[in-house]
């Protein structure tokens, strides 16, 4: 379980501060998928990023298991996050010189993972991306990148998935089948999925829903 307390956050340029988070608390449930929804700006992703070490909060803190995350050094977090984080990005970031299939067993080259190619075949099945492992991102559509972008997430079988805005440039078809394939993929692999949205009918379909205003993040029980 991946647990957040009392996160706060502020950015600060020069003189002016921005106050992006204030006490925001999580606990991410093995097996779930947890959506947070809220408009362009309110700091989804600043808090995604803080749930997957990629930034730090001013105060709070966050643990997984029983490792204090904010407190583990540089090298530590990176093996971490390979081995225990799977990142979505909402601009995919997939590297135009590396094919499909090569893009998605990046993160099981540094991990060593043995197992890569057979998830790699697994996942792509999984995905229908079979007719495309050998394409550069260049030669993809929006919807197969942000799935070459989820089996490299899950390569590794990490326990958790952070998706920032999956569906954000996609249109609706692609959209929901992106969401279907987060619903069989945690079926299949039983990661915890945080997916941030600022669409209603993506958040719906989170097991826990939350949304975010005004640097606070409220549960509900409906969107
Ligand atoms: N590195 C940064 N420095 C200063 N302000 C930032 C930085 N990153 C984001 N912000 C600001 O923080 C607020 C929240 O940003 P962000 O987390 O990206 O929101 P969202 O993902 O919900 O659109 C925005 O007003 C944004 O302009
Ligand atoms: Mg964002």
């Amino acid at each position: 379980m991946l647990i957040a307390d009392h996160i706060s956050k502020t950015y600060r340029n020069g003189v002016k501060a921005l106050p992006v988070l204030t006490d925001v608390s999580l606990a991410l449930k093995p097996g779930t998928i947890a959506t947070i929804m809220g408009p362009s700006g309110s700091g989804k992703s600043t808090l995604l990023n803080i749930l997957g070490t990629l930034d730090q909060p001013d105060s709070g803190s966050l643990h997984f298991q029983d490792n204090d995350l904010l407190t583990l050094p540089n090298r530590e977090l990176a093996r971490f996050r390979n081995q225990h984080l799977g990142f979505v990005f909402q601009f995919h970031h997939l590297l135009p010189e590396f094919t499909a299939r090569e893009n998605a067993l990046i993160p099981a080259t540094i991990a060593r993972n043995p197992d890569g190619e057979r998830i790699v075949d697994d996942l792509f099945h999984l995905m229908g991306l079979r007719e495309r492992e050998d394409h550069y991102p260049g030669e993809l559509s929006g919807g197969e990148r942000v799935r070459v972008a989820l089996v490299r997430a899950l390569i590794n079988q990490p326990e958790i998935i952070l998706a920032d805005e999956p569906t954000g440039n996609l249109d609706q078809g692609n959209a929901a089948k992106v969401l279907d394939l987060f619903r069989s993929v945690q079926e299949r692999y039983h990661p915890c999925v945080v997916i941030t949205t600022h669409n209603p009918e993506v958040a719906a379909i989170g097991d826990q829903k939350h949304i975010l205003d005004q640097g606070t993040l409220f549960p509900v029980d409906s969107i």
